[in-house]
């Protein structure tokens, strides 16, 4: 019987480390040992929640189950917030399965394994080789924050003229200036204060906005494709002003309440907004393939995957300091 070694939320938001039991490995189930994992922004929603943290997991295949086809032992493979899905839905059939009635995600099921862990067991369905070359610790953060801004960018067709604006420059929007610059668009960074600003240039951003305090933001082109990656919700009323008619906000950021938004600019100027969630496993393949070839690479700042490491990495990304991704890594 497998057992694996967890990190957990708690009550009162300490990491606590646990043990799973699990039974042994059935169907296309396979044991892995995990090598790395990212810190994602919804990571801190979970934590005081009882349940194993972490869905941006990197490891090695220990063990296949019976019906492992494609996989081996000895394998690098990652994964990210799902982890199942029924297989024979329509959104499944059409490739769209993070939609499925019946998925498993991270926050709704599976609440016993994660990727802050020193081991796991997913479907080899649910898993995605690592391209050659691409280490461990970069491959992370690609598992959830990178499959989520690519797939923004990827599954509603941007084409390379389009500007593109990227709003907060964590996890998330760090990898989404790399890859907007990749497939050829100008990238417009907004960003709450002008500290990323060197960094936001050097990752290819041809323009960069500090919006706290702005009463009105000034942009030299209307934007044609906002992805919203700050970890609250923005003020709307000033980013209508700056969107193309026509153009689309994909607001990625996880929070509360509802979203309100000014009503006769988003008619007057034929705005779509368009909700999305994490990357099917099609997508998520395709980003990884399309990183490895571009040499995109998160930001980077190693913790031990330990009690104490996650809690301050923790500690970190609460405080705004993060540059720009933690990455875990059991000692
Ligand atoms: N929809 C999805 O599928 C999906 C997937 C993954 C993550 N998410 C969500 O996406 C968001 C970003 O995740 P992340 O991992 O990139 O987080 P992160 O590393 O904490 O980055 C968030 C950025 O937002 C800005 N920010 C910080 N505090 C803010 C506040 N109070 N109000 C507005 N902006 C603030 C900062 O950027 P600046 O300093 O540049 O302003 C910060 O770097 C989170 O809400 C996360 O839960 C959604
Ligand atoms: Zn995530
Ligand atoms: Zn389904």
């Amino acid at each position: 019987m497998p057992s694996l070694t967890v990190f957990k939320g708690s009550k009162d938001g300490s990491i606590v480390q646990g043990t799973t039991e699990k039974p042994e490995l059935s169907g296309d189930q396979v044991l892995l040992k995990v090598t790395a994992s990212g810190l994602c922004g919804t990571d801190l929603h979970y934590r005081t929640t009882d349940m194993a943290l972490g869905h941006e997991g990197v490891g090695i295949i220990e063990a296949t189950g019976p019906d492992v086809k494609y996989m081996k032992k000895g394998d690098r493979v990652g994964w990210g917030y799902e982890h199942n899905a029924c297989g024979h839905c329509q959104q499944c059939l059409k490739g769209t399965e993070t939609y499925c009635h019946e998925r498993a995600m991270y926050g709704m099921a599976d609440f016993d394994q994660g990727s802050f862990a020193h081991n796991a067991i997913w479907r080899e369905a649910f898993l995605f080789p690592i391209p050659e070359g691409m280490s461990d610790e970069v491959a992370a953060p690609l598992q959830c924050g990178g499959a989520t801004v690519f797939n923004a960018l990827h599954a509603y067709n941007t084409q390379p003229t389009d500007t593109v604006g990227i709003m907060g420059v964590g996890g998330l929007g760090h990898l989404a200036i790399q890859f907007a610059t990749k497939m050829g668009c100008r990238v417009i960074v907004l960003s709450g204060s002008d500290k990323k600003k060197d960094e936001a240039m050097k990752l290819g951003a041809h323009e960069f906005i500090a919006t706290k305090g702005a009463k009105e933001l000034k942009v030299s082109r209307p934007i044609d494709r906002l992805l919203v990656c700050t970890s609250a919700q923005p003020q709307w009323d000033l980013i209508m002003p700056i969107m193309a008619p026509g153009g689309t906000i994909y607001p990625l950021s996880v929070d509360e309440g509802n979203f309100t938004i000014p009503y006769m600019p988003l008619l007057a100027t034929g705005i779509t907004v368009q909700g999305m969630i994490v990357a099917s496993r099609y997508i998520h393949q395709r980003m990884l393939d399309f990183a490895a070839l571009h040499n995109i690479a998160p930001i980077i700042e190693r913790f031990p995957m330990t009690e104490k490491g996650i809690t301050d990495a923790m500690a970190k990304l609460d405080s705004g300091e993060m540059r720009y991704r933690a990455v875990l890594i059991p000692e």
